[in-house]
Order: C-alpha cells, then structure tokens, then sequence
C-alpha cells in the first residue's frame, strides 16, 4: 500500500484528495493544523495527525508520527495546504508578507527537507507541489500570493533538477480557480491584514466589499472547476513512470500559460490588467 503524506485537509482540495486517494487504496496521512478538524478527519476513518506549517516542532512531530505508522517509509508528499492574502503591494507590511512566505514556502520547504531522507534511502519517492496558476502570472492584489507561487515554483524547478536520477519525482500542479474554502479564508486574511481606509487604493477596495457583500464570495465564475479537476494530475503525479513536471487545471491556466510565453511583458499587462480590473469592481 503506497503512502501519501497530505498538508491542509480540513477543507477544499486537500480534503478532496485525502479522501479520494483513500478510495482507491492508497494509505492517506490527512493532515490538519487544527484538533478538531484531525478528529473530524479520523472519523471519516482517515489516518490524520495536527500539522501546521507554521511551526517547525508541528512538522517534526507529524513527519516522526507518519514515520512511525509506516516503519520508516513514505511514497509520497502532496504540499497542499496554503491561503491567499489579498491586498495591494504597497499595503503589504513586513510581518504581513513573512507570514504568507512562512505558511506557502517555508513550510512547504522544512517538511520538504524532512522526508527528502527517507525518500532518498527507499531509491523512490514522489513530492507533488499545488502551485496556481499564479505561480505563473500575476494579477493587481494578489502580490503576496503570487510571490509565494512564484517562489514556490523556483524552488520546485531547481529541487526536480537537483534530485534528477534519484527516484524521487517532483510536479508541480497548476490550478486556476477551484472551489474550495480559499476565498472566504483570504477575504478574512485581507480585513484582517490590510489597512483599508488608510490605502492609496481604498476606493477599489471599498468597492469590492461592496459588491462581496451582496454576493455570495463562493460565486463560481464560469472557469471554476470542482477539487476533482486536481485529482486527476495528482493520480498521475503518483502513477506515472513519468510524472510531468508541471500540470495545467482549468482553462485560465491554459490560456495564461499560453499568454505568457506568447506576449510581451507590457502586452500580458494590459491583458492581465483587464482580467484584474474586472474582479476588482
Ligand atoms: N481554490 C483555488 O482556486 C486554488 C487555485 C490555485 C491553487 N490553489 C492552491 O490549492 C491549495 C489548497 O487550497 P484550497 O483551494 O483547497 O483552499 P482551502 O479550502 O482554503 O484549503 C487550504 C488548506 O490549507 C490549510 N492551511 C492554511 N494555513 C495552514 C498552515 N499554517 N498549516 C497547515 N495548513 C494550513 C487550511 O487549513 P485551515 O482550515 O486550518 O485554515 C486548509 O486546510 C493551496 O496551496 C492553494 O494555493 C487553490
């Protein structure tokens, strides 16, 4: 029975996947930062433990206790658990930015580190990182995420080279929206984060509020898929004999990958300019 060691399975995608992968035979260590989210993982009968990527002792004792269910082996790591905090660059404090690196790159990377060894030892392994599609472009606001993403991939790229010939596979998943709980969790982080009235860029905030006030914040635009769309790559990131390197999911994905390679910088811009302004109404 191969093992996968998943972050953030309270909700979304990581909670998608766990299950999923737990259906067709896989032994899933379901991963939660809060108690009462690893004990409603446990009663859906998942393997589950505390895990918050925040805190180093919080990684250990989860990579120990994993290690410790499976005699000292794991197949796989899915890096999953993240938030976005939206808000523009220049309203970013210090603390504000370190934060989002500690949870979406530092994080990632410790636990990362921590079972690269065993891995290496098995002459096998697989590390399957959730990217965005914004680790690839940028949108206006998002700027802490997207350096997150965008640091997220470099390290990733230059990790799948480093560990070339050793067995251990690394792919990068690109999703583009995908219903889950990481709207509300970013809109949160974004009053809580972000001193709105003080802003250069308050009347746009003020006039998203507005507008999130009178909608639903899970509104699906027209791209957005289910977590199912993320466990296909993810199946084939542990499955293959060749894992690809990187996985596109959804359509914006495609098109913005595409986009980048194809335009100038000013052009992608102007292009990823409208795409913002019409979110930011
Ligand atoms: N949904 C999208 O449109 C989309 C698009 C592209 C990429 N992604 C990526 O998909 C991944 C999963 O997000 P999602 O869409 O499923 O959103 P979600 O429903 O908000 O799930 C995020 C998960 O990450 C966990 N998390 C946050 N901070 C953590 C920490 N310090 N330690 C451990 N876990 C932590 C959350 O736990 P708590 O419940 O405790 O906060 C939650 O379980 C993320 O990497 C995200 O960047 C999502």
């Amino acid at each position: 029975m191969r093992s996968v060691l998943i972050t953030g399975c309270s909700s979304g995608i990581g909670h998608y996947v766990a299950i999923e992968l737990r259906k067709r035979g896989y032994r899933v260590f379901a991963t939660a930062r809060s108690t009462s989210d690893v004990t409603a993982l446990k009663n859906m009968g998942l393997e589950s433990c505390q895990l918050d990527l925040n805190s180093s002792a919080s990684i250990q004792k989860a990579v120990d206790w994993v290690l410790d269910q499976t005699g000292g082996t794991l197949y796989a790591l899915f890096n999953n658990g993240a938030y976005g905090q939206p808000g523009a660059v220049e309203d970013l404090t210090r603390d504000v930015l370190r934060a989002q690196f500690e949870t979406n790159l530092f994080g990632w990377h410790e636990l990362t580190c921590k079972v690269l060894p065993v891995m290496r030892a098995q002459g096998e392994g697989r590390i399957i990182q959730n990217s965005s599609v914004l680790g690839l472009i940028t949108l206006k606001y998002r700027g802490a995420y997207n350096a997150s993403k965008f640091a997220l991939e470099g390290l990733t790229d230059t990790l799948r080279q480093e560990l070339s010939g050793s067995g251990i596979e690394v792919s990068l998943i690109e999703p583009g929206p995908i219903e889950s709980e990481f709207r509300k969790n970013a809109y949160a982080k974004f009053l809580a984060n972000i001193d709105i009235s003080h802003s250069a860029h308050r009347t746009t905030y003020e006039a998203v509020q507005r507008r999130l006030e009178k909608q639903d914040i899970n509104t699906r635009d027209p791209f957005t898929l289910g977590p199912d769309a993320v466990l296909k790559p993810v199946l084939h990131a542990l499955e293959s004999r060749r894992p690809k390197p990187r996985y596109y999911v959804t359509t914006p994905t495609w098109i913005f990958g595409y986009l980048r390679r194809l335009l100038s910088s000013r052009m992608l811009d102007r292009v990823l300019n409208k795409v913002s302004d019409s979110e930011n109404r």
